[in-house]
């Protein structure tokens, strides 16, 4: 029974978890917050996770109840995210699994996010959207390749809620993007917001400098509230025939494109805005419209964290996937559509 630890760094949460033959058995993880205003810089991020991460791997280990004998590989992010905090996880990463000399598996973050949601969903073969706050896509999979087929032409949708909480001084904590979500339930207005969806991509940078642009103005003159600018950013007005967000809508449409394509029968939500219940209701509306299915969704596991981690490494170890000392060096940029699938016909 293949038992992998996963170690999870490439943004500002922090976390180790421990997988065995598609059971998690523990999930630890630590998240950096900063003060409301503020995003997180790689150095400061990177610092908090050297500080954190030895803790939670002890934790995740205890709460499993194995030992590092028991382990048959330790698991890592390899790429996308920020420099330092990756770095700082591959470090210890190569360091257990030196000391411990069990194989390293360098996983890519958004096929962790990809195999965690396969295996809680229980759909084998979903159309995926990962949205989070640096990654925005829909994928599917196709020939050993988890194809890229729409995603942001800029910014995540994801950065750019969490930018609107920064300009609105909305705390960070436990998320700004859940803080712009229940703010946004209060929304009484719409203030109309740039719409950009080009074939199966979209583009948050317009929609982001016009809300730069205009929120201190229309704030100032008590044209509109923290709450009203929330709601626009996910509010739209009627399209498709149901009530939108903005941001919301333009990822309802390309996924719906996809689907329509792909003529996939279940659609997999996951990143850190797969937590938002509005968007799910959105997706889950637009999915039951197609005679399809929303996979359900799970907070533990779609924000970053190690056991996703665990469990992409558990597949790669699988097909006997390992990764050289060598070759364990991150990379900032990592696309999906780079890694072989060979775990999958
Ligand atoms: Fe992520």
């Amino acid at each position: 029974m293949p038992t992998v630890l996963g170690l999870e760094g490439s943004a500002n949460k922090v976390g180790a978890g421990v997988v065995r033959d598609g059971a998690v058995l523990s999930n630890r993880r630590a998240t950096y917050v900063t003060p409301p205003g503020q995003g997180f810089a790689p150095g400061p991020t990177g610092r908090h996770h050297r500080a954190v991460l030895l803790g939670l791997v002890r934790a995740a280990l205890r709460e499993a109840g194995v030992e590092p004998r028991d382990l048959d590989g330790v698991a890592f992010t390899k790429g996308p995210g920020m420099g330092s905090p990756l770095a700082v996880v591959a470090a210890v990463a190569r360091t257990l699994a030196q000391l411990w000399e069990r194989p390293l598996l360098a996983v890519n973050h958004c096929v962790g996010h990809i195999e965690m949601g396969r295996l809680l969903g229980r759909a084998p073969d979903p159309l995926v959207l990962y949205v989070s706050g640096g990654n925005t896509q829909v994928i599917a999979y196709s020939r050993r390749r988890y194809r890229i087929l729409g995603e942001t032409l800029d910014v995540a949708v994801g950065n750019c809620i969490d930018r609107l909480a920064r300009l609105l001084q909305i705390p960070n904590a436990p998320s700004p993007g859940y803080n712009v979500e229940q703010l946004a339930k209060r929304g009484r207005q719409l203030i109309p917001l740039p719409y950009v969806v080009k074939g199966l991509d979209v583009s948050f940078s317009g929609l982001l400098s016009h809300l730069q642009a205009v929120t201190p103005k229309l704030l100032e003159s008590g044209e509109a509230t923290p709450e009203d600018l929330c709601f626009s950013l996910q509010d739209f007005g009627p399209f498709l025939g149901f009530g939108q967000e903005t941001a919301f809508a333009m990822l309802a449409e390309v996924t719906e494109r996809a689907l329509a394509l792909t003529r996939a029968k279940h659609l997999l939500l996951v990143g850190g805005v797969a937590c938002n219940h509005r968007l799910q209701e959105m997706l889950r509306t637009m999915c039951r419209a197609r005679g399809a299915e929303l996979c359900p969704t799970d907070d533990r596991y779609c924000v970053d964290n190690g056991a996703m981690i665990a469990q992409a490494g558990w597949e790669m170890l699988r097909a006997g996937q390992v990764t050289e000392l060598s070759q364990s060096g991150i990379t900032q940029r990592y696309r999906t559509d780079e890694v072989e699938v060979t775990w999958r016909d």
